[in-house]
């Protein structure tokens, strides 16, 4: 008897240390980055927006908003993932700064090049090697879509200093699961990353 509870509990231990030792550690930290990366983008570009209609430039203006709505589904995604690893994030208070837009362009644009070349990279190659597929279909959705903002921001900005911005987008769409984000005018019929259907993109 002594020596079947022994047993019990033998294997009891060993079953919380394969647990314990499965947990990916580095993807939990990640997502929480993540989510605080996302969270902190989507306000700050919500606060680019308004600047830039206070500055005339509606067009710059609706790609901010877009693309802070597309940061906000990445954020949800993130915290979505966490909690299915059994974990989830401490609150905290997003710290950004409004200058010009054309100063809050080449902030977008650092930002989101640390995200496509530095950031999400490296969370992917953590979310493989930890077998965390929920996390890493979260992390590829955000990738893709900061590689089309990058492009979004750096054209914006060659068109506020080109005095071109007359042939910028005139509105954008945000797929409502993983934030890929459109030129209005130049949609898939399902979105590219996870074909969801163009009737339900969100419109600005
Ligand atoms: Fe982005
Ligand atoms: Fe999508």
């Amino acid at each position: 008897m002594k020596s079947l509870l022994l047993l019990f509990a033998t294997m009891g231990l060993m079953a919380l240390a394969s647990c314990t030792g499965t947990k990916p550690v580095k993807t939990i930290e990640n997502l929480k980055a993540g989510i605080k990366g996302e969270t902190t983008a989507s306000a700050k570009y919500a606060a680019f927006a308004q600047k830039a209609k206070s500055e005339g430039n509606d067009a710059i203006a609706k790609l901010f908003e877009a693309a802070s709505k597309a940061e906000s589904i990445h954020a949800a995604n993130h915290s979505k993932a966490l909690a299915g690893l059994g974990e989830k994030m401490d609150p905290f208070t997003p710290v950004f700064e409004v200058k010009s837009t054309a100063e809050n362009l080449q902030n977008a644009i650092d930002g989101e090049s640390y995200e496509v070349n530095t950031m999400y990279p490296q969370f992917a190659a953590d979310a493989k090697a930890e077998k965390a597929g929920n996390a890493l279909k979260s992390i590829t959705w955000a990738w893709d879509t900061e590689r089309k903002h990058k492009q979004f921001y750096e054209n914006a900005l060659e068109a506020l200093k080109t005095n071109t911005q007359n042939t910028l987008p005139l509105g954008y769409a945000v797929c409502p699961v993983c934030g890929n984000t459109y030129d209005k005018a130049n949609m898939d019929k399902k979105c590219a990353f996870c074909q969801t259907s163009q009737d339900k993109f969100i419109l600005f």
